[in-house]
């Protein structure tokens, strides 16, 4: 029962080529494909308006809106995060020269525990990073009350989190910064791209000029900044996207739903639920097996999902305290962190995307079961 073509973690969407085509008409009519065009400046207005947010800056890709983001802010010494990511949350830290301090997950959605992060605190602490993992909320109003404490930063890197409400409200609303990732690989996708929501418009202006080199005007640079503009192209397949993205969360939704309904009741297969109130972004599907009561290991399913042409994905294994650049921390070292350890030897994400087929995810199932 092999797959004849192997089946993916995920496969972008693309938008009807004829539309996008029309876009790129106008562009080559300008000539103008870069530096705040009129499509970047439609592309930031259309975000704000669909995810209900006030001041957003497009990027080029999520990491350098994460490494903007801390810059915006002076973030210095040592900031409190999670070891369940992506490593470029944490390389972010790295490439402004702060301390990555990690603190161990919550159980339930494997997201920054804030109870840990409130025991990392040092005096050298000035801000927290958690994350929005699989784009599941984080302990929003804990973390708020707890940086309120201790007069710290709060940025959430909200990279899996694309239109993800909290009883109607945007979670990007929360905390003083957060994240988005444009990558081909998430639910909403610029190809490449990104962006960072802000709540005022004097820190949307700094990081507009902290995205272009630090120009405030001609002659006048506010400080080291870098070139992580988006483009004209990125900016308009953006706006294209805007259209359809309800048609891909509706898609992911219907897939998540039956990927629940099938697997209920497999020994050893632990998924996650909805969040009662919570609007998902359905941005990935991971599972946990339990060798004892499954049989075989994560691994071992993994690499036979892998020779029936099903690609999944060990998000996020190995940890980011377990790399080279890291594993050296006090704060990584294993005994500080028994739950992500735990998750991270346990967890595989099956395939979602809009396209996926239903008699694909009952093969993908049948063959787990
Ligand atoms: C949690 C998280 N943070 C940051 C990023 C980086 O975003 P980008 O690939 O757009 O640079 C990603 C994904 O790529 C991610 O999953």
């Amino acid at each position: 029962m092999k797959e004849n073509k192997p089946i993916y973690v995920t496969q972008p969407a693309l938008p009807p080529l004829n539309e996008f085509i029309e876009y790129l008409k106008q562009i080559w009519e300008s000539k103008i494909i870069t530096n705040n065009g009129l499509f970047h400046q439609q592309f930031e207005k259309a975000l704000a308006d669909y995810l209900r947010i006030k001041y957003i800056s497009a990027f080029s890709n999520g990491t350098l809106a994460l490494v903007t983001a801390l810059q915006a802010l002076r973030i210095t010494g040592e900031v409190i995060t999670t070891p369940f990511s992506f490593v470029a949350t944490t390389h972010s830290l790295w490439w402004n020269n702060i301390k990555p301090v990690f603190a161990d997950i919550e159980p339930e959605y494997f997201n920054l525990d804030p109870e840990k992060a409130e025991s990392a605190i040092t005096p050298q602490t000035t801000a927290i990073m958690p994350v929005h993992v699989y784009g599941n909320p984080c302990k929003m109003e804990r973390f708020q009350q707890i940086a309120d404490t201790y007069g710290l930063k709060l940025i959430y890197d909200a990279a899996h989190a694309f239109g993800v409400t909290v009883n109607g409200n945007s979670l990007l609303t929360c905390g003083d910064l957060s994240v988005l990732s444009f990558h081909a690989t998430k639910v909403f996708n610029t190809i490449e791209g990104g962006a960072i929501i802000c709540h005022d418009e004097k820190t949307k202006q700094r990081i507009d000029f902290l995205k272009n080199f630090g120009f405030a005007n001609e002659t006048t640079i506010i400080g080291p900044g870098i070139n992580a503009k988006m483009n004209e192209l990125q900016a308009a397949y953006g706006l294209l996207q805007l259209k359809y993205v309800d048609e891909y969360l509706s898609k992911r939704k219907d897939i998540a739903a039956l990927y629940r309904e099938r697997l209920k009741g497999i020994e050893g297969i632990r998924f996650l639920e909805d969040i009662e109130g919570v609007k998902h972004s359905y941005s990935y599907f991971p599972i946990l097996v339990d060798k004892e009561k499954y049989g075989i290991s994560r691994d071992e399913l993994y690499e036979k999902l892998k020779f029936y042409n099903i690609f999944c994905r060990r998000y996020f294994y190995p940890l980011i305290s377990q790399f080279p650049s890291y594993r050296g921390l006090a704060s990584a070292q294993p005994d500080n962190l028994p739950v992500a350890t735990k998750v991270a030897d346990q967890v595989v994400c099956l395939p979602i995307y809009p396209d996926l087929q239903p008699s694909q995810v009952s093969q993908i199932v049948k063959l787990i079961r």
